[in-house]
């Protein structure tokens, strides 16, 4: 049977950054994102028992190697507990930028835990599927929800309860999300790799720990309390910490250009002239800039007026994971 899914990517408040177990994905502190409505991937999964291996078809084209393997080692956990054999066709659709560096593994691995576990007879809860698209990328695991999302870390060795809830809805508090895209190439340490580099050496990764805990509870209350400043406050001071602790390495790395820096400034200066918008950013050059919708249109113009951005991108809260076609 082909089954049909869709997952948004999601934006982190509060960042997951750092594993205490690599093989179980498991994070070294919990995270707070929210779920994009603009950003999507569609993904189609079909198991047949004809087929000698797993096939990849992304946006039309047929994957190669690495790309395929990813997936099938993803795939043969979800055969391993649903104790079937049988290999698959995935298809899949992004309406993700990638080329433009927007990350597609969250909605990626989240629409395709959805897929495949149904697809092949496994009864998954938003919990179950959340627990399994971990292991796709830790990131995927808060796309199963719409909405404030918050990845609880658990304490149990065997991961069983890091799994992703939702704080509220998407229709409970809409924010504007602008994506703003700058010059770039090709980042040179992947999320995993600089995480790792990050645990093992940073002299600043003890306080990004001990201070987590604080960002988390405030964010919390912000969330509760529709409090924008408060939210903006802690979530630039959560993103600048945890670049902070990449400057810290060793050897040290940071994702940052001059056009990054730009808008960094620009958005310091919105402030300064009394519009709140607040930046996060990721691993990568990109920058998030979150106000309220009555400044979007400002906010936005700020924005494209910056000589190195090439492209700006309005989101607002989305919904989570969802089945086409029924
Ligand atoms: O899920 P991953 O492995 O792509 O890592 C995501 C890391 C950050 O985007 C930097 C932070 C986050 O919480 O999304």
């Amino acid at each position: 049977m082909k089954i049909t899914a869709r997952a948004h990517t999601n934006i982190a408040l509060i960042k997951y950054w750092g594993k205490r177990n690599e093989q179980l994905f498991l994070p070294m502190n919990n995270s707070i994102s929210i779920t994009l409505d603009q950003f999507y991937t569609t993904t189609s999964v079909t198991f047949r028992d004809d087929l000698k291996a797993d096939s990849f078809i992304l946006n039309g084209s047929e994957m190669g190697g690495q790309e395929t393997d990813k997936i099938s080692g993803f795939l043969d956990l979800i055969r391993e507990k649903a104790r079937r054999n049988e290999y698959a066709v995935i298809d899949s659709i992004n309406n993700v930028p990638t080329a433009a560096g927007f990350a597609s593994s969250a909605s990626g691995f989240a629409a395709l835990a959805a897929a495949a576990t149904k697809a092949i007879g496994l009864n998954y809860s938003g919990a179950d599927l959340s627990r399994i698209s971990r292991f796709g990328s830790g990131s995927a695991c808060r796309s199963i929800y719409g909405g404030f999302v918050e990845w609880n870390k658990g304490v149990r060795a065997d991961g069983t309860d890091s799994f992703a809830e939702q704080i509220i809805d998407e229709s409970e508090w809409d924010l504007s999300i602008l994506s703003v895209m700058v010059e770039s190439k090709p980042k040179k340490v992947l999320s995993r790799e600089g995480m790792q580099r990050t645990v093992k050496t940073s002299a600043f990764y003890s306080g990004w720990l001990e201070t987590i805990d604080a960002d988390l509870n405030f964010t919390r209350e912000a969330i509760q309390e529709r409090d924008f400043e408060k939210l903006g406050t802690v979530l630039e001071h959560n993103a600048l910490k945890m670049h902070a602790t990449m400057l810290g390495a060793n050897p040290p790395f940071f994702y940052w250009t001059g056009s990054t820096l730009d808008v960094m400034h620009k958005v310091q200066e919105l402030r300064d002239s009394g519009i709140q918008a607040y930046f996060t950013i990721d691993a990568g050059p990109n920058v998030k800039v979150i106000c309220q919708p009555e400044d979007e249109r400002i906010v936005k113009e700020s924005m494209q007026q910056i000589q190195s951005v090439r492209d700006v991108f309005v989101c607002h809260p989305g919904p989570g994971v969802s089945y086409i076609g029924e």
